[in-house]
């Protein structure tokens, strides 16, 4: 793994976090497809992160949650993007049949611990304002509501910035 790695702290029965760098690179190669079919799945079309592309980019990451017996069976993913001071968390999904078990929030923890190790100041995300769960899941880890941008997401939809201060 490397230097650069999140703290995989988990405890969520069954289940434990890796970092994308920690897996073979044919293996990432096989993690990212899956990944990207679970965001075809989930998301809009217009909200589809294109990991090929982004997980090229320095500074961006993957925390990936999985199963204990099978590091390749996925049950969740968080992207981020960290920058000296800031980390802006691109994208967190759970699978459906795995959700509400607290998978999403130990993958927020896991990036928290280790950006407080550094010299990074705080979280911040963008989410639509009818994502329930996901305003739960925020609210849940401490996030703060900073920003609000009417049709941020496309007409009638609105964006709320969230930040989460890690001093
Ligand atoms: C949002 C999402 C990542 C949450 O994942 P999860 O693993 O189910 O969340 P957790 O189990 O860790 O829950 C964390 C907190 O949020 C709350 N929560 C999660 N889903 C909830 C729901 N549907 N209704 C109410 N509260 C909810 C939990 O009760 C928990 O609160 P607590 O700590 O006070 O007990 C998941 O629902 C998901 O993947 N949704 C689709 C993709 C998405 O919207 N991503 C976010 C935008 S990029």
């Amino acid at each position: 793994m490397s230097r650069s790695s999140p703290v995989l702290q988990f405890e969520v029965k069954g289940f434990h976090l890796r970092d994308l760098a920690s897996y073979s690179p044919k293996d990432r190669s096989t993690v990212v497809e899956k990944v990207s079919k679970i965001e075809k799945r989930t998301f809009p079309s217009n909200e589809v992160f294109d990991f090929i592309t982004e997980l090229k980019k320095k500074n961006t990451n993957m925390i990936l949650a999985v199963n204990d017996g099978d590091a390749m069976e996925l049950a969740g993913y968080l992207v981020y993007l960290r920058t000296k001071r800031l980390a802006l968390l691109h994208k967190i999904c759970v699978v459906e049949q795995k959700r509400e078990k607290g998978i999403a929030k130990a993958m927020i923890h896991s990036l928290r611990l280790h950006l407080e190790k550094g010299a990074c100041q705080s979280i911040q995300l963008w989410v639509d304002e009818n994502r329930k769960s996901a305003r739960a899941l925020y609210a849940s880890c401490d996030f703060e509501q900073i920003d609000r941008c009417l049709d941020y997401y496309g007409p009638g939809r609105t964006g709320l910035k969230m930040q989460l201060n890690i001093e």
